[in-house]
């Protein structure tokens, strides 16, 4: 039995470890454990990062392939080679990896590496990957175990030919046609790679619009942009099964509200219907923590469950499954410790889609006001009047701001633009700061970049654009 901690973190994804880093910052004696063999959770090992390698790196090859020659660049021959692509990922993974143990290192926290299993409320027994076992005792618990791909029933994932996004991040050749089943984040991000690739990419989604959640008016434009690229939508289509048993898998379709149904052949289907938290060999049982009806660790305000010095936070509770609101969890708990009352405004949780153009959603949705009966004005400017998007070719998207009718305070910020993943930062912190339209209007843009759209936006909400 080793010394008890004052806190430790079950899991090493971004809210475990960073939860990890702040609580040993703030002078408490930590230890998190992971079983993954590799810190950085879902983000790092099989999430944010490599999909973002290899949506940068098929970008630059759909951008050699198909735009260069237009503005003046000539480059015969440009060819794939998945093999070193798919390495450079593994590369970039690998460094930021071992960065986190570096940081741990530097910040005293003892890295565990196992399975933890509850045994009570201030005990683990940890199953070391090494072998053996260790008993581990706390007077603070932070559960951070993330969440696991989504199951569809009648569809049995072997992450070869019916792949999840982990299986989706490694295929080792192009597939000729790839079905997506689901039309949310990782679909399109995914989806987006394997088709610059040269995938023939159809998306089959439930419901009768993509990203459900984000402003109707963007879906709709994502939704046309995505198309005109190659990209093809069966929209309000349910998938009942999956049949695996020829060269070519036949997926199973018919209209979500009954009808005929039609079989679509092709040689891979990435299942992408969401993610459901994931706390499997836990011990939540043995420890008494309660669960919320969608399976969650159930949480009050202060990240406390239902057991007196046991936390919980990222994914596995409620709220977006984004890595940056895991990170700002992982603080926030690591402050309540120490006995700070920090505060996360879930309203300014911005949610990107990182495709191109990008998509960046911050705050209310129109439809969401309109539901509440809010008295709201939007401004609008299109990325086509952007003196920068035209110089560089990057004309596709808007700005939309949606602001209070009467006070002018901005509630909302939708947009498709290239860099949107970038730019939506400012209007989060003029969120932050209850700024008001006019207030991101009077702010000076450096001339030209893409943010000045938002700058015309603002101007579009609160009086008139200058360039539209
Ligand atoms: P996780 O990152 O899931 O980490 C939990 C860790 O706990 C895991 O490493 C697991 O091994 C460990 N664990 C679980 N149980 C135990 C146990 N009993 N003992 C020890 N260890 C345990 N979010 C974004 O914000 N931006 C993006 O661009 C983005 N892209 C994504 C792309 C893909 C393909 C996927 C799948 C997700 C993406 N996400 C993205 C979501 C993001 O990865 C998650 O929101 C984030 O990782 C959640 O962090 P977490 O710390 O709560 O959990
Ligand atoms: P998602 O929730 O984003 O999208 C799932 C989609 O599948 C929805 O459009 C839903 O209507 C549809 N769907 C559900 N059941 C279906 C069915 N039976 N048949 C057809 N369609 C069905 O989930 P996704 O894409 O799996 O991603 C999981 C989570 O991971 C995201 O919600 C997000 O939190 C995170 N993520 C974030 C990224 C980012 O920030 N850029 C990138 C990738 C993932």
């Amino acid at each position: 039995m080793s010394e008890p901690y004052d806190v430790v973190v079950v899991g090493g994804g971004p809210g475990g470890y960073v939860g990890a880093i702040k609580s040993a910052q703030l002078g408490m004696k930590v230890a998190c454990v992971e079983k993954r063999g590799r810190l950085g959770g879902t983000c790092l090992n099989i999430g944010c990062i490599p999909s973002k390698a290899l949506l940068h790196t098929s970008h630059l090859y759909e951008e050699a392939r198909i735009h260069f020659e237009k503005i003046g660049i000539r480059a015969k021959g440009v060819e794939l080679d998945l093999g070193a692509m798919l390495d450079n990922k593994d590369d970039v993974v690998d460094g930021l990896t071992k960065g986190i143990e570096g940081l741990f290192k530097k910040n005293k926290v003892d890295y565990i590496q196992g399975a933890a299993r509850l045994t009570g409320a201030n005990a683990m027994e940890v199953a070391l990957n090494a072998g053996g076992s260790q008993q581990v005792t706390a007077k603070n618990i932070i559960l951070a175990t993330g969440s696991d791909v989504m199951p569809l029933p009648g569809v049995t994932i072997d992450e070869e030919r019916i792949v999840s996004s982990t299986g989706a991040l490694d295929l080792d050749k192009v597939p000729e046609h790839l079905v997506v089943i689901g039309g949310g984040y990782i679909g399109l991000e995914l989806g987006t790679v394997w088709r610059r690739l040269g995938a023939k990419v159809t998306v089959v989604e439930f419901l009768d619009r993509i990203t459900p959640g984000m402003d109707g008016e963007v879906s709709k434009t994502f939704q046309r942009l995505l198309a005109r690229q190659g990209m093809t939508f069966k929209l309000g289509t349910k998938v009942t099964g999956v049949d695996s048993s020829g060269d070519l898998l036949k997926v199973q379709v018919e209209p979500a509200k009954g009808g005929e149904p039609e079989v679509i052949e092709c040689d891979v289907v990435l299942v992408s219907i969401g993610r459901r938290p994931y706390t499997e060999g836990l011990g939540l049982d043995a420890a008494g923590v309660a669960l919320d009806e969608r399976q969650r660790i159930s949480t009050h305000d202060d990240f406390s469950t239902n057991v007196p010095g046991i936390y919980a936070i990222g994914d596995v509770i409620r709220g977006p499954m984004l890595a940056h609101k895991a990170e700002e969890e992982g603080v926030a708990v690591a402050e309540i410790l120490a006995g700070q009352k920090p505060h996360i405004d879930y309203n300014l949780i911005p949610g990107v889609v990182y495709t191109d153009p990008e998509v960046a959603a911050l705050g209310q949705t129109e439809e969401q006001l309109k539901a509440a009966g809010v008295e709201y004005k939007v401004g609008k400017f299109s990325m086509m009047a952007n003196s920068r998007g035209r110089a560089v070719g990057k004309t596709d998207g808007f700005v939309k701001l949606l602001t209070e009718a009467g006070t002018d305070r901005i509630l909302g910020c939708h947009m498709i633009a290239a860099d949107a993943g970038t730019m939506i930062n400012e209007v989060t912190v003029a969120m932050e700061f209850g700024a008001s339209a006019e207030d991101l209007a009077r702010t000076s843009h450096p001339h030209p970049t893409l943010e000045e759209a938002i700058k015309e936006a603002a101007l579009a909400a609160f009086a008139k654009p200058i360039h539209m």
